[in-house]
């Protein structure tokens, strides 16, 4: 039986896959960690304290649980990442190279591991960004993302430990607050509508981001996760797509249902981080290998996250 160790489970991701997973999985074989308290959305899942930057706690998690996959969401994002150069690298890849060796030793059935769209930088093709485009980051979490699949593709190729990996675009959902991301203002937009407020934009009203819901995210991670690993040509990270949208269409989306909802730009540090990735992600290969193929496009993806919203946060 397949027991799954998570790690960042606190996160904004690591809530909702927890659910997905325990759903495949069921309770009790899927064990939640972080460094932090767990929160309401974990009550009842079985919860361990684990810095990833300690392998030797990992370790011993893994051992104490006979884990067999583990599911490493634990990093830095963007926007904090570079504010902490040293400890973005330390966090983001010194920690997957523990587990990819934890895994190698251990002989775990699978590892996943999130890339992000992150990976590609001004060298690469902005609009429709093919699976091979050129990684030439200029941020320092695409930089940890870059070596991390490299790292992840070396492990597979050369130990043939079972990894997987997706680059996610922005994830967008309302059961968490995001952590540090540079499109974490396509989450706080919806909150602000919900209570009624202004929402202040630290990107240009023209900036096209690639985006997914949370709930395709998740459905895209368990889908590759289930995936018979003969087809799967990709060992570095599959590139992955849904929605893309600027600042002013999210707004315009959102004022369908809130039509005295207002926008105002105060662009920071985070859109030279934008500028910097792809407007539009091509992800035939992933479509190819493991049949994926998202459900919410822009606006089922405003009117889900409105309509549960307020009950969810008891605005
Ligand atoms: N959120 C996005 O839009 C997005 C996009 C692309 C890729 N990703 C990737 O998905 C993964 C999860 O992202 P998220 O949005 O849930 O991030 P998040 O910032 O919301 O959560 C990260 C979690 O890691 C925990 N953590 C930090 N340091 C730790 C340590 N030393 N040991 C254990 N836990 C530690 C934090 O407490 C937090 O709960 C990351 O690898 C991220 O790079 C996220």
């Amino acid at each position: 039986m397949s027991k799954i160790l998570v790690t960042g489970a606190c996160g904004q991701l690591g809530v909702e896959i927890i659910n997905g997973l325990e759903t495949q999985y069921g309770r009790g074989n899927v064990i939640a960690s972080d460094i932090n308290e767990p929160g309401d959305g974990l009550t009842g899942v079985p919860f361990e304290f684990v810095d990833v930057m300690n392998p030797q706690q990992i370790l011993g998690i893994v051992k104490k649980h006979k884990i067999t996959i583990i599911c490493h969401l634990a990093a830095l994002l963007s926007a904090t990442a570079e504010k902490n150069i040293d400890l973005a690298r330390k966090l983001n890849i010194g920690s997957l190279h523990s587990i990819l060796t934890i895994a190698k030793d251990e002989k775990l059935e699978k590892v996943f591991w999130p890339s992000s769209i992150a990976v590609f930088g001004p060298d690469a093709k902005t609009d429709g960004t093919p699976q091979n485009s050129a990684c030439t980051p200029s941020t320092v979490y695409g930089i940890s993302k870059v070596s991390g699949e490299l790292w992840c593709a070396y492990y597979y190729n050369t130990f043939g430990v079972d990894v997987r990996s997706v680059r996610y675009p922005g994830l967008i959902g309302y059961k968490s607050l995001p952590g540090g991301g540079t499109t974490d203002y396509a989450v706080d937009i919806y909150h602000k509508a919900v209570k009624g407020e202004t929402f202040e934009c630290f990107l240009k009203p023209d900036t096209r981001l690639p985006m997914m819901f949370m709930d395709d995210a998740v459905k895209a991670t368990l889908d590759l996760m289930n995936a018979n690993p003969d087809g799967l040509t990709v060992r570095t990270s599959y590139n992955i797509a849904a929605i893309s949208f600027t600042p002013e269409e999210i707004a315009a989306s959102i004022r369908k249902r809130y039509p005295n909802f207002e926008i105002v730009y105060k662009p920071d540090y985070r859109q030279q981080i934008a500028d910097s990735w792809p407007d539009r992600i091509d992800d035939t290969v992933a479509r190819t290998d493991w049949n994926w193929n998202p459900n919410y496009d822009l606006d089922t993806m405003t009117n889900h996250i409105l309509d549960n919203l307020s009950d969810f946060w008891k605005y």
